[in-house]
């Protein structure tokens, strides 16, 4: 693989910050947003609910929610993503009410919301929660900061609990909260628009609630997991490619690893440089919340571990059953992979081999994509749809540099 690719806008960032704009009685513009279906889906549910989107050349985006008609989102729409969960704490937070399905998304593991209802609840709201949807409202004491101590480390719980407490009276405070570079972008774009939260990035964050939300202008961070699933590919494929559009610094967990397994990294101010000869050596890696290595990027690790010398060996601390989603088609590929519990031991082999396999979630489909462009023949990679929720023209990106890849329409 050779030449250049430019990574899009953060997948989890962006399908936080747009819900967000609901907390501004006002225009913003967005910048650097993803074309990917996630983003799509959550900017019809924005529409559906009275926000006037305008889409804008070159991945800007402008929101106007002064006049929102509703508080209960499409639960058509919103059962298309996992991250429309963050219309309840940006609804509670401007209505004091909200009534939104539960969310769908990949379901490569059990992904309970109990966190989200936990810290809605230390805010003062009434929950009223089936196994369909989750129903806000004040309770009798009114809604206002709090501190909420997190039993886990959830990103989507930090994020909602930041804009359910942007527009309350009080100060709120998360212990425990996770530190994920899309939450610092979370609390930048909501600082921008006149919010008051401190400590975004540590474990510790501050909310003091503000009256109202202005309008203004902010760009979405770079993909960090976008751009180590290039990094991965070129790893394991050789080659020599410049990355560009990244903030090395939230790349580190991630290279840091390919460097372990013999692949070269040049970091430049917004760009990364990796050359490597395909040849790699087994390494250790265990997934933990950043500045941990990231879950998001187990399976497209695990495809470079299958093609290392040596047995590399790789554990899962945040989601157990997340293997299941494509070690079995990798397998089919003739990938040598023993499961044991949260740890894959992955015996490495000199190449793949093409097969027919099936993306059963949005990271599952990106490393079967690496592995088929290793492979010797021919890889049919079916269920791409998941791909495209969080890749923006992977197969265009995938094909300047050089892949041999088409997309098949059914
Ligand atoms: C976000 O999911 C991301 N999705 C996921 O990325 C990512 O894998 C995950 O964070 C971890 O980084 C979005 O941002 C839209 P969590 P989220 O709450 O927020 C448990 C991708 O590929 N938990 O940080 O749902 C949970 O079961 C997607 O882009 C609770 O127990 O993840 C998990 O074990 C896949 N109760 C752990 O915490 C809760 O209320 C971390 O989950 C919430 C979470």
């Amino acid at each position: 693989m050779r030449g250049s690719v430019t990574i899009s806008g953060a997948k989890n960032a962006a399908v936080a910050i747009l819900p967000a704009a609901i907390l501004i009685e006002g225009k913003c513009r967005v910048e650097n947003v993803p074309d990917i279906s996630d983003v799509r889906v959550i900017l019809t549910i924005l529409q559906d609910l009275g926000v006037v989107v305008e889409k804008l050349p070159g991945g800007a985006v402008t929101l106007d929610a002064t006049y929102i008609r509703s508080t209960k989102p499409n639960p058509e729409f919103v059962k298309k993503m996992r991250a429309s969960y963050y219309l309840m704490g940006a609804l509670l937070s401007r209505f004091g009410q909200a009534d939104v399905a539960l969310p769908g998304g990949c379901n490569f593991a059990n992904r309970p919301i109990d966190q989200h209802i936990k810290g809605f609840k230390a805010l003062g709201a009434k929950v009223d929660e089936t196994d369909e949807y989750v129903r806000l409202c004040a309770g009798e004491n009114g809604l206002c900061g709090n501190r909420v101590s997190l039993d886990v480390v959830s990103v989507g719980a930090t994020m909602n609990i930041i804009m359910a407490a942007t527009l309350l009276p009080g100060q709120t405070i998360i212990e425990n909260a996770a530190k994920e570079p899309h939450i610092v972008d979370l609390a930048n774009f909501l600082n921008t628009m006149g919010a008051d939260i401190s400590g975004a990035g540590t474990d510790t964050i501050k909310i003091r609630g503000v009256q109202k939300l202005t309008g203004g202008t902010y760009a979405i961070i770079p993909d960090q997991i976008e751009a180590g699933t290039y990094l991965a590919a070129v790893a394991a494929v050789g080659g020599d490619v410049l990355v560009k559009n990244v903030i090395p610094k939230h790349m580190e967990c991630i290279t840091s690893k390919l460097e372990e397994m013999g692949a070269s990294i040049q970091n430049f101010d917004d760009s990364i440089r990796i050359v490597s000869n395909g040849n790699l050596t087994c390494t250790t890696v265990k997934t933990r919340p950043y500045p941990g290595f990231p879950t998001d990027m187990q399976a497209q690790i695990c495809v470079c571990m299958t093609l290392a010398d040596g047995v590399s060996k790789l554990t899962e601390n945040v989601y157990e059953t997340r293997f299941f989603g494509y070690c079995n088609e990798l397998t089919a590929m003739g990938a040598d992979i023993q499961i044991n519990g949260k740890t894959a031991v992955v015996t490495g082999t000199p190449r793949l081999s093409g097969a027919s396999v099936t993306a059963k979630d949005l990271r599952a489909g990106a490393a079967l994509i690496i592995a088929g462009l290793s492979a010797r023949g021919t890889t049919y990679v079916d269920n791409i749809h998941y791909v495209e929720r969080g890749y923006e023209q992977l197969i265009e990106k995938m094909t300047a540099l050089g892949a041999d890849i088409q997309r098949i329409e059914e």
